[in-house]
């Protein structure tokens, strides 16, 4: 494994506003001279897919059989070790994907090991914001569930990072991403890149 700078690893149930939040706090935090190179895990493991023409979309990726996925995992896990820099790094994921079988995790033994992050942040809002984000999402593909069901997702992220706490040491940073209250969330996530 190669070293890289400070691993922050970003996480929360499709649609809460992980990727809007990572950009906020990149902004703020370039504008303090603290340079961030962010990368998506669910891209890495989109390309690997798309080149065995596996998928047409991301969304489609968590549909695939649990083996294909985890697979996935490891491709997209060792690409993003292998991207040999000293930079700090934020790593844009999910603590567990919902898929037809139930939750897988989103950062299993043999990816925790390639990422060894220091710090796992869950973002988290109210389950009836994330519907209704999700709702006003046309460019993505989204499951249709109910808020009971975004609550237990997010409750399971919750149970399985307490995991990866045990497994890495790292430590497990809850930031809420409520509507109005954006920069608050912004703020926050900076707190801890600083
Ligand atoms: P990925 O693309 O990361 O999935 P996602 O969670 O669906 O990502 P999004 O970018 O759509 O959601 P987001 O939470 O970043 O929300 P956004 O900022 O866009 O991953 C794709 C796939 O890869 C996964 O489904 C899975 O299959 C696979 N994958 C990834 N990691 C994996 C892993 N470790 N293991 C296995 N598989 C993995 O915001 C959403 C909307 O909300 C926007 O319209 C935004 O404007 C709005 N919004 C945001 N914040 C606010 C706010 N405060 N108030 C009001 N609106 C807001």
């Amino acid at each position: 494994m190669i070293e890289l700078g400070k691993k922050v690893v970003v996480t929360g149930v499709p649609g809460v506003g992980k990727t809007t939040v990572i950009n906020g706090a990149m902004e703020r935090l370039a504008a303090e001279g603290i340079a961030y190179e962010a990368v998506n895990f669910g891209t890495f493991m989109f390309d690997a897919a798309r080149k065995e023409n596996l998928v047409s979309n991301r969304d489609e990726m968590r549909k695939l059989g649990k083996d294909v996925q985890k697979r996935l995992q490891q491709v997209a896990a060792s690409g993003i070790a292998a991207m040999s820099t000293d930079a700090n790094v934020i790593i844009d994921t999910h603590s567990s994907v919902k898929t037809p079988a139930g939750f897988l995790a989103g950062l299993p033994e043999w990816v925790l090991r390639e990422l060894m992050p220091d710090v796992v942040v869950l973002v988290e809002t109210d389950p009836d914001q994330i519907l209704m984000r999700r709702l006003g999402d046309a460019s993505r593909v989204r499951d249709m569930e109910g808020a009971r069901a975004i609550a237990e997702h997010q409750e399971f992220n919750r149970a399985v990072s307490a995991a990866y706490a045990m497994y890495t040491g790292c430590t497990i940073k809850i930031v809420r991403n409520e509507n109005f209250l954006l920069e608050r969330g912004i703020g926050d996530l900076v707190d801890v890149l600083r």
